[in-house]
């Protein structure tokens, strides 16, 4: 069935007609600093289960709980710890997602099946007032078809989600513009899932002790098979569900080029004339100057304008992989299904 998909502003009435919906068991997506979100009642199994058919996301892909205070921590887990604590001070509202011990009373349809639950308080005042408004804490995934380009405008929703949900929430523009880190908190030695605008070397300077990096993050898998699951050797085995799959890709063919930045403009340049022979159209995104923050904001929007432009190929440059440069290279690497021309 097709839905009347409304775009809603900010003000107080219309965050009252989206809290209605969400009380329903509707989906409504909304704004944060990162990428839009597809928000539904994280306490409603049944509503939860729609947020996942929207998508087309696969099922043992767990979601994210927002919550708006503090204190809603304690509906979803049993225990705040002192590192906890400090990560929230510090960094809530904002980029970071912390995994925890699940409470039993959290379905099990938004931790995928696990006992442990991702959890960030987003830094957007029109969602932080809409949790507050439903009451209810929110699953919110990427407001994306799974598979396609994070959303960072309320138009990049429309466009993928149209039809498919009741409303969305316009915000301002994703200031962040890639997906918040998310580092599990449910051992001694806490270890990032996936990296994100808040860096390792901050999470450890704030908790004074070190944080590790999921080994997979950093692993190159070759190939995808038909499912879009990444296929490689039995030690591809990312910690968070979600970064086993193909991602973030735009329809266009993308090459990421390495090495030498001289040789890779003259190389890029030589194979933009080749290819426009054959009629097609090559557009680049040069990261070689650019600060990685300004490349993160920018990153997945400029993948959405080449796909409405018709772009045939998009031919890329690499930023180095530390700090936020990581994060961007992590979603890179699988907007471009892993495709690298090292240039010798
Ligand atoms: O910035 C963000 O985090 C955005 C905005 C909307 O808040 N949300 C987002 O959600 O990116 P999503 O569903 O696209 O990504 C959630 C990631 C996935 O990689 C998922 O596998 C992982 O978090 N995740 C969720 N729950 C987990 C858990 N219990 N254990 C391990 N990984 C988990
Ligand atoms: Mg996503």
């Amino acid at each position: 069935m097709l839905l009347d998909t409304r775009i809603l502003g900010t003000t107080e009435k219309d965050i009252e007609y989206a809290a209605s919906i969400i009380k329903e068991g509707g989906l409504v997506a909304f704004p944060t600093e990162t990428v839009y979100g597809l928000g539904a009642n994280a306490m409603n199994a049944e509503a939860v289960s729609k947020v996942y058919a929207a998508k087309g996301r696969p099922s043992d892909n767990p979601m994210i709980v927002h919550i708006a205070r503090d204190k809603h921590m304690l509906r979803v887990t049993d225990q705040v710890t002192e590192d906890m604590q400090k990560l929230m001070d510090t960094f809530w509202p904002g980029p970071l997602t912390m995994v925890v011990p699940a409470k039993p009373e959290v379905p099990r349809v938004v931790t995928g099946g696990l006992d442990t639950v991702a959890v960030r308080m987003p830094d957007s005042q029109p969602t932080l007032d809409l949790i507050l408004e439903s009451g209810c804490l929110l699953v919110g995934p990427s407001a994306n078809l799974s598979g396609h380009p994070s959303p960072t405008t309320a138009s990049h929703v429309d466009d993928d989600l149209h039809g498919r949900i009741e409303a969305i929430i316009q915000g301002p523009d994703c200031k962040v513009g890639i997906e918040s880190t998310v580092v599990d908190m449910t051992s001694e030695i806490p270890m990032i899932l996936r990296p994100g605008f808040i860096t390792k070397e901050q999470l450890s300077e704030v908790l004074g002790k070190e944080v590790e990096m999921d080994p997979a993050i950093l692993q190159k898998p070759d190939v995808f098979d038909n499912n879009g699951l990444l296929e490689t050797d039995e030690n591809y085995k990312p910690k968070a569900p979600g970064m086993k799959y193909k991602h973030y890709a735009p329809k266009a063919e993308m090459i990421i080029f390495t090495g030498d930045p001289e040789k890779v403009m003259l190389a890029m340049a030589e194979e933009k004339m080749e290819r426009a022979q054959f009629g097609q159209r090559v557009e680049v995104m040069l990261y070689g100057d650019k600060e990685p923050g300004e490349a993160a904001k920018e990153f997945f929007a400029q993948l959405r304008e080449y796909d409405k432009a018709n772009v045939d190929v998009i031919f890329a440059t690499a930023l180095a992989e530390d700090g936020i440069g990581l994060a961007v290279m992590n979603r890179m690497f699988k907007s471009a299904g892993y495709n690298i021309r090292e240039i010798k």
